[in-house]
């Protein structure tokens, strides 16, 4: 994660800004200026899994014990299990080809800032999914993954365990809703206020951003 300054730029003759013919060419890889459209592709998938897995949570949670309900409770295990991969995805993306370095200009304290503030996002996409798995084996129940496999429950049942990781479950939830606020708040603040490339160069076929 500290690997952040620019990487391989380009990809088999992928050009990274909008051609003479008006056609944007994208790149695959990040850039010392931009992320590529593996990175951006990931990060928008993320989102949406995010919103529909918290949908999913609110209308499980106000629903009786009933096929549906258990539905609902397989279906967002299995959207968490791929929020899961495509986290484990991005880290590994992210080693392959290194992020773009921040805008210059921004003080130190905003830099040191943003980058623990991904790293506790890449945390928390990574712990939430693993307690969600960790509390479906203490509760003795399988996750199976959109009907197709089913994980190894890697501990055994206990009601004692079980509590413990709903607890922790609904408390991260809350953290990863302010953390996600939060981050989203700064986005907004980088393109409106400081009017700097950090939200244009997440967003795909933006072509070069401001101060590039
Ligand atoms: C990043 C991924 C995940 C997020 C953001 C998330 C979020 C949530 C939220 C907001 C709730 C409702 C909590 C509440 O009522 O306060 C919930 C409940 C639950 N989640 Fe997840 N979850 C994720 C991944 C998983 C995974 C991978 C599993 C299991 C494989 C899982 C299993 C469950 C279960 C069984 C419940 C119901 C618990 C109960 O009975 O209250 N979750 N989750
Ligand atoms: C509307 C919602 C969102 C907006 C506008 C947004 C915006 C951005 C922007 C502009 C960046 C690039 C920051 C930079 O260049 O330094 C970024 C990076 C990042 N975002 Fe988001 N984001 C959103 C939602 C989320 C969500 C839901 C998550 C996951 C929980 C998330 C996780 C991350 C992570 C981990 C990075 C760092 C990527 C890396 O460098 O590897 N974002 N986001």
């Amino acid at each position: 994660m500290g690997c952040e300054g620019g990487g391989v730029t380009g990809v088999a003759g992928l050009g990274s800004d909008w051609g003479r013919t008006g056609i944007v060419r994208m790149q695959l890889m990040n850039s010392a200026e931009r992320y590529g459209v593996v990175a951006q592709t990931l990060h928008w998938v993320t989102l949406a899994l995010f919103v529909a897995i918290f949908a999913l949570a609110w209308i499980q949670d106000g629903l009786p014990l009933s096929p549906e309900k258990i539905r609902l409770i397989n279906l967002h295990k299995s959207v968490g299990v791929t929020i899961l991969v495509l986290a484990v995805l991005r880290l590994a993306w992210r080693w392959f080809s290194p992020p773009p370095g921040l805008p210059p200009g921004m003080a130190d304290w905003e830099r040191r800032l943003a980058h623990a503030s991904h790293v506790a996002l890449y945390v928390v996409l990574l712990a939430q999914p693993v307690i969600g798995i960790l509390h479906s084996a203490a509760a003795n129940f399988p996750v199976v993954v959109f009907g197709l496999f089913t994980l190894p429950a890697l501990i055994g049942p206990s009601q004692e365990v079980k509590e413990v990781l709903e607890n922790a479950h609904h408390l991260l939830a809350r953290l990863i809703l302010a953390l996600v606020v939060i981050h989203v708040l700064a986005a907004l603040r980088h393109h409106f206020i400081v009017k700097d490339s950090v939200l244009t160069r997440m967003l795909p076929l933006m072509g070069k951003g401001r101060g590039e």
